[in-house]
């Protein structure tokens, strides 16, 4: 298989030298403990660097493999400029390539999921097994070679029922490390086994930093989701010496369910910790199982279980959240009765996707076990909610009046998030220095 690299003639261009010597003083320049300036988050040539150094460079979650449960099933993920299908193959493995065919160029697979015998090219119907391999050309000259035209390869790791791609050839090896981390966590709830109940896109007129920034912290949650505070407490990412007293009773409430919580993860074997290794290695990660409010079992009104089948082996759907966060692009929440993902797809510098995908056991059914409203209601409220502050944000920081100003101590995994990001952004730029290019 031949090995993906990104030609010089096809990478991206960042505009003259002068353009990417500005970008560099900015990178250098940044200012710890308060937001990035402008350009950052509005300049095309910014995003530019962001998809090569960022989405081009680290692991990004693509999807659940819940989402592929059949041989031939896909589907498709853009990222900026990049198109990618995730497919299970024959053999029943998941596999990715870039969506883009070897004969011309062509778009291969449009649609965002969908099931496929094999991948057939629209243009002039060159025809790839789920595995890649061009199987059909038509008629072509003496010593065409098939083998040598298989889909580009792109790279893939299942992490508990969840797909990681990585676009570079030479992904950050460090994955092994972080998946040895939070399996445990997570794989009580077989996501691989799981179903999918429902999926929403919502593109946001935001920065993609602006929307992973918004997620990193719950100063806003109080004011601002209505919705997610009956379970989510808003003393999330606050110190207990600086929690503010009108949420005391709540903060009292969240250590009574944690002790009730940490009981059932024993029980089910369940680890809880706080691990947060958001920045100093390149996968970026953070997870803990966390107790919800309420009835404390799942994100709903009332914190009562939106679907009455247990997920995985779990014995009780009193176990709160396992909170994931991996950077670049992706978040999620596992409670007893459902799991939820997102994931951060930049699209321009002003263009966002967030996927949303629930996730029910699969003898689950709807209208029996589950109320699509009452199991989405939540998170749709919050996307929505999120999404007007990040469009809020991506308007203010492109006034010429805009200048970055300082994280509060709860905003401290924001802070984090983007020190991440410039360290990113800087082994990026080193390793291609050393190339010479
Ligand atoms: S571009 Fe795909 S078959 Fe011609
Ligand atoms: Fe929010």
């Amino acid at each position: 298989m031949d090995e993906l690299t990104l030609a010089p003639e096809n990478r991206i261009a960042e505009g003259d030298r002068e353009t990417r010597n500005e970008i560099d003083r900015l990178i250098d320049g940044r200012r710890p403990g308060y937001s990035l300036p402008s350009p950052f988050y509005t300049s095309p040539d910014f995003f530019a660097r962001d998809l090569e150094a960022i989405f081009a460079s680290t692991w990004i979650f693509a999807a659940s493999v819940a989402e592929v449960p059949e041989a031939g099933d896909f589907v498709t993920v853009d990222i900026g400029t990049y198109s990618v299908i995730i497919i299970r193959d024959d053999d029943g493995a998941i596999r990715a390539h870039h969506n883009v065919c070897r004969h011309r160029g062509t778009r291969l697979l449009n649609d965002l999921t969908g099931s496929v015998g094999n991948i057939v090219c629209g243009y002039h119907q060159w025809t790839y097994t789920p595995g890649g391999e061009l199987i059909s050309a038509g008629v072509q000259a003496p010593g065409f070679d098939m083998a040598c035209f298989s889909l580009r390869p792109v790279e893939v790791r299942v992490i508990g029922g969840l797909i990681f791609i990585c676009l570079s050839p030479t992904p950050p090896e460090d994955i092994d490390e972080v998946a040895a981390v939070i399996e445990p966590y997570i794989a009580g709830h077989d996501i691989a086994g799981a179903k999918v109940a429902a999926q929403s896109d919502l593109i946001e007129d935001s920065n993609w930093k602006l929307v992973m920034e918004n997620n990193r912290e719950c100063y806003h949650c109080e004011a601002g989701h209505p919705e997610l505070t009956c379970t989510f407490f808003p003393t999330y990412g606050y110190a207990p010496e600086e929690i503010p007293k009108r949420l005391q009773p709540a903060y009292q409430r969240y250590l009574d369910a944690e002790e009730q919580l940490h009981e059932n993860c024993e029980r089910n074997g369940l680890p809880y910790a706080l691990v947060e290794e958001l920045s100093g290695r390149p996968t970026g990660f953070r997870i803990e199982r966390a107790a919800l409010d309420g009835k404390g079992e799942s994100y709903t009104m009332d914190g009562s279980a939106a679907s009455a089948k247990l997920l995985g082996d779990l014995d009780t759907f009193v176990l709160g959240r396992a909170s994931l966060h991996v950077q670049p692009n992706t978040w999620f929440h596992a409670m007893g009765d459902h799991v939820v993902t997102f994931s951060l797809l930049p699209l321009a510098a002003d263009k966002t996707l967030v996927r949303t995908t629930w996730l029910v056991a699969p003898d689950a059914e709807e209208g029996v076990d589950y109320d699509l409203e009452n199991l989405t209601t939540v998170w749709i409220k919050t996307n929505e909610q999120d999404a007007h502050f990040c469009e809020l944000a991506q308007s203010g920081v492109s006034s010429p009046a805009y200048e970055p100003g300082p994280y509060a101590p709860t905003e401290s995994q924001v802070d984090d998030f983007v020190t991440w990001y410039i360290e990113r952004l800087k082994a990026h730029r080193d390793a291609t220095d050393s190339r010479g290019e």
